[in-house]
């Protein structure tokens, strides 16, 4: 409950007490569900100052770049934890002891298989069809076969269907990866890690013996942790809200995916590279930061900026470290687009426009890089990105599920015409 209150006062109206509630971090808000009741709305289009719901999952200070998963620091979960136990994590909210970790990896890695029939569905898609298309199409068609897992008043299909969704993630994303390239889907292995798993399936082939090398398993793993969650995003807002509507758990991860794709948003990361490759050289940085700043020009720094983070994003440092590791453990020494990067972040770091406005690399501006020296094409980034967030929506979902919740239902400030009668003939 609340002691703290707010006084709206209009003129000509009695004054309209909203109460205030805080939080155990961050802003307090400001109850507005009243306003109805008085014929008013709150305005808040793109959702700036609006809390869409109570969360214990994960909280962001955008001023002093911190990101709390239940609690813990990301860059503390990247260097100690994997990608299971921050699985795990965000679905129970606790860390997972060896007996926990043992068990919910032994079921993570024995539902990583896609029904065969999916096979199928791949061969109705062109081969050069954007891979977040087919990841929409076939995440969403897994309740056309797992009818086990659709019942979202029912606690244990919730329960499966959070395992599947982790489980197949990988599996689905490889499957869009082979699909394109012509070569034949390799099955999971489950004695192999996560991260492992997933080089494994993307890039063995039935032609040769493919060996994992643990590095890069070991960097693969920290970047889904990188991408795990991130509060109420916009993509983790589309799946509340499809959730809201009692929709089942895979048609909402299918339209978190869909939103995931704009370049605003998960788009990034496939945006950044092909801005890197566009910028070419070093010599073309200033003229790509004199379009950035340009009102009339629709040019944007991709991987700069963020609607909460007003100071360095958290990931960004872990993911410029792992990029490091990665083209070291490769022998990449003078990657050229690396030092674009690296020189566009340092002229925009200095330059007043990007200060003034508080841009900072996010965690879209250096994972292409390593993606792409890991053999990865640019439209592939947003997949994994995709693949890393699961289990931050899968959390969210349950976590609104299982409490009580009502269909998210905005309203709007309408500036159409007023009622005018069809014309007669
Ligand atoms: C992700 O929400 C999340 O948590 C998302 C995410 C997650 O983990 O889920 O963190 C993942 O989506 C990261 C963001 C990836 N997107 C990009 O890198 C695309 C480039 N960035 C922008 O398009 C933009 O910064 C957004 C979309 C990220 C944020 O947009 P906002 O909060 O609506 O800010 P805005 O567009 O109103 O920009 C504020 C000002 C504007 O100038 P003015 O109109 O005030 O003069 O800053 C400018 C913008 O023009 N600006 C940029 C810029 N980003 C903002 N100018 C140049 N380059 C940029 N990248």
């Amino acid at each position: 409950m609340t002691d703290k209150t707010a006084k709206l006062v209009i003129e000509g109206r009695d004054p309209i007490e909203l109460p205030i509630y805080s939080g155990t971090l961050g802003q307090d808000v400001v109850d507005v569900r009243s306003l109805t009741a008085h014929g008013l709305f709150t305005y808040d289009p793109g959702f700036v100052s609006t809390a869409s719901c109570e969360s214990e999952i994960t909280y962001i200070d955008g001023d002093k770049g911190v990101l709390l998963h239940r609690g813990y620091p990301i860059d503390q979960l990247a260097e100690n934890a994997d990608y299971l136990d921050v699985c795990y994590l965000l679905l129970y909210g606790e860390l997972p002891d060896n007996t926990q970790k043992g068990e919910f990896k032994n079921i993570i890695m024995h539902h990583t298989m896609v029904h065969e029939q999916m096979h199928e569905f791949f061969q109705g898609f062109r081969r050069d069809s954007h891979p977040m298309a087919i990841m929409v199409g076939v995440v969403g068609a897994l309740s056309a076969f797992y009818h086990d897992s659709l019942d979202i008043s029912n606690d244990h299909h919730r329960e499966v269907a959070a395992h599947r969704l982790i489980s197949k993630m990988p599996t689905l994303a490889a499957m869009t990866y082979k699909y394109s390239m012509g070569q034949p889907f390799m099955y999971p292995r489950n004695d192999l890690s996560y991260g492992g798993n997933f080089l494994h399936m993307m890039f063995s082939t039935p032609a040769e013996e493919y060996t994992v090398n643990p590095v890069l398993a070991r960097a693969m793993d920290k970047i889904f942790t990188l991408h795990a969650d991130h509060e109420q995003n916009a993509s983790t807002s589309t799946v509340r809200l499809a959730g809201s509507s009692g929709a089942n758990p895979f048609a909402c991860i299918a339209a978190g995916i869909a939103a995931l794709w704009g370049p605003a948003h998960g788009g990034a990361n496939e945006a950044v590279l092909n801005m890197l490759e566009e910028i070419g050289d070093e010599a073309n940085i200033e003229e790509y930061i004199k379009r950035a700043k340009d009102k009339d020009d629709p040019f944007r720094l991709m991987g700069f900026g963020h609607r909460v983070y007003k100071n360095y994003d958290p990931r960004a440092k872990v993911m410029k470290a792992t990029c490091d590791e990665v083209l070291g453990e490769l022998g990449i020494n003078n990657d050229p687009l690396l030092k674009i990067a690296m020189r566009l972040e340092k002229i925009a770091l200095e330059d007043p426009y990007f200060v003034e406005k508080k841009l900072y690399p996010n965690v879209d501006f250096y994972s292409g890089i390593i993606f792409k020296a890991l053999g990865i094409p640019n439209d592939m980034f947003t997949v994994l990105f995709a693949v890393g967030r699961t289990p931050g929506w899968i959390a969210h979902w349950k976590e609104m599920i299982s409490g009580s919740y009502r269909i998210g239902r905005p309203r709007q400030l309408y500036k159409g015409h007023t009622q005018r009668d069809f014309p007669k003939s």
